[in-house]
This record gives C-alpha cells, structure tokens and sequence, in this order.
C-alpha cells in the first residue's frame, strides 16, 4: 500500500467544513467519500434527527462506535465523522489506528451561522437559545478538538484553498502514518521486537540481520 491508500478522517465541530472540503479532496485523491451521518441514516433506514428522538442520542453514538469499527472500507477513503464522535472516549486512538486524522476549526460565529439552516443537526436546533447551546458544547468540547488532530481552519478561506492546503498535510502525515504502522508492523513480522520512529524527513535506518530491535530516526516521505 502507499501513501494514496491510507484513510483519511475529518473531525470537527458541526459546521466546520468536513462534508464539503472532505468530498473535494476526496475527487482529488481518487478515494470514496463517506459522511458518518448520511451512513448511519442508511444503514438505520432513518434521519439522525429521528434516531435522536425515537432511539435517543446513546443509541445514535453507539451507531458512530460501529460505523467506525467495522462498516466502512479500511483504505481509500475520506470519512467526514459527525462532530460527536471524535469526542467519545477511545474514538481518536482507534480513527488514528485507522489512518490520518485532522481536525477543522472554525469561529463561532461561522459554525452559528453554518448550522442556522437544516433540521439534521438535533444539537443544534432552533429556537430559544440556540447559540448559548452551542457555544455551550463548543466550549466543553474545545478541549478535545484541540487535541484531536492537525488543525485545519476554515473561516474566511475558499474551498480550493482549504482543499489543497488539506491535500499537502494529507500526504505528509500519511507517509508517516505508514512508517509508524504498516512498515512498523511488517518489520515486526520479520523478527524485530520493536520499532518506532522519530524525527523527520530524511532516511529510514537500516535493518541489519540479528538486530531485535529497531528504531527509525526519521521519516522519509514516498508515494
Ligand atoms: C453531532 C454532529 C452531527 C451529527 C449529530 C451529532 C454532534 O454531525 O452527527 O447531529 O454531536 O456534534 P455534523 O458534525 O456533520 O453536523
């Protein structure tokens, strides 16, 4: 596999541009594009909106839990995940394990007017103090997103720009996503007892026949 094979997920607050960026860079890699959201409300033959009232909200992240697991392709593909699901616990390790993670970030005031339209967002529906809830969630989620993955912003900035600009970090992290797992797994297979990497971007130390552990001092990036 190369660098082009390793999945990409964006998470993100609802509003931030992860459906819309996501399908273009998608176009350009040549992978699948999926939106959590509209996979779940396949599978479930219902709107997120329905699974939140009739099921109620533990059922729908259960839904995002296993989504994640197992019902979507493992290589090639653009995952745009609802805005809650990066935030359950264990959720980061396992899309990380899965491929490249980057997290968009926009202000509030761009997610308050982004989100006004639509009835598919449950959390963040209309009415009598809709911003104070959402700046509410925002700021007991800001903690988590900041930590979730390389920040991509998206206020004030047109589409192509965000999608290149998420094209070249794309193909930087995941030429390192591939050291750290793949390459690390396959060595491992090969009799190494360990191996991990630091640094970055110029040569892959070698491996010489005896050796039980291995350490990769940097990171080279290949296609
Ligand atoms: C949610 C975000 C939504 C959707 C659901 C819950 C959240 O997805 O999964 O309404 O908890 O932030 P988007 O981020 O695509 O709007």
């Amino acid at each position: 596999m190369n660098s082009v094979g390793v999945n990409l997920y964006l998470v993100g607050f609802p509003g931030t541009g992860k459906s819309t960026v996501g399908r273009q860079v998608a176009k350009q890699l040549n992978f699948e594009f999926f939106d959590s959201d509209h996979e779940i409300e396949r599978l479930l033959g219902k709107s997120v909106a329905d699974i939140f009232t009739q099921d109620g909200e533990l059922v729908f992240r259960d839904w995002e839990r296993r989504y994640i697991d197992r019902e979507h392709p493992v290589h090639g593909s653009v995952v745009a995940c609802g805005g809650g699901l990066a935030i359950m616990d264990g959720m980061l390790e396992k899309l990380r394990s899965k491929g490249v993670v980057l997290c968009f970030h926009a202000s509030l005031e761009t997610i308050i007017d982004r989100t006004a339209r639509g009835v598919h967002r449950p959390l963040m529906q209309s009415g009598d103090g809709r911003e104070k809830r959402i700046r509410e969630l925002y700021r007991r989620r800001e903690e988590a997103y900041s930590r979730a993955g390389t920040m991509i912003l998206t206020d004030y900035r047109p589409l192509l720009e965000i999608t290149l600009h998420v094209l070249r970090v794309y193909r930087c992290e995941a030429a390192k996503w591939i050291l750290q797992h793949l390459w690390a797994r396959r060595v491992c297979r090969h009799g190494l007892d360990m191996a991990c990497s630091a640094g970055k971007q110029t040569q892959v130390g070698k491996v010489f026949p005896g050796v039980r552990t291995l350490v990769v001092l940097s990171v080279n990036y290949w296609s």
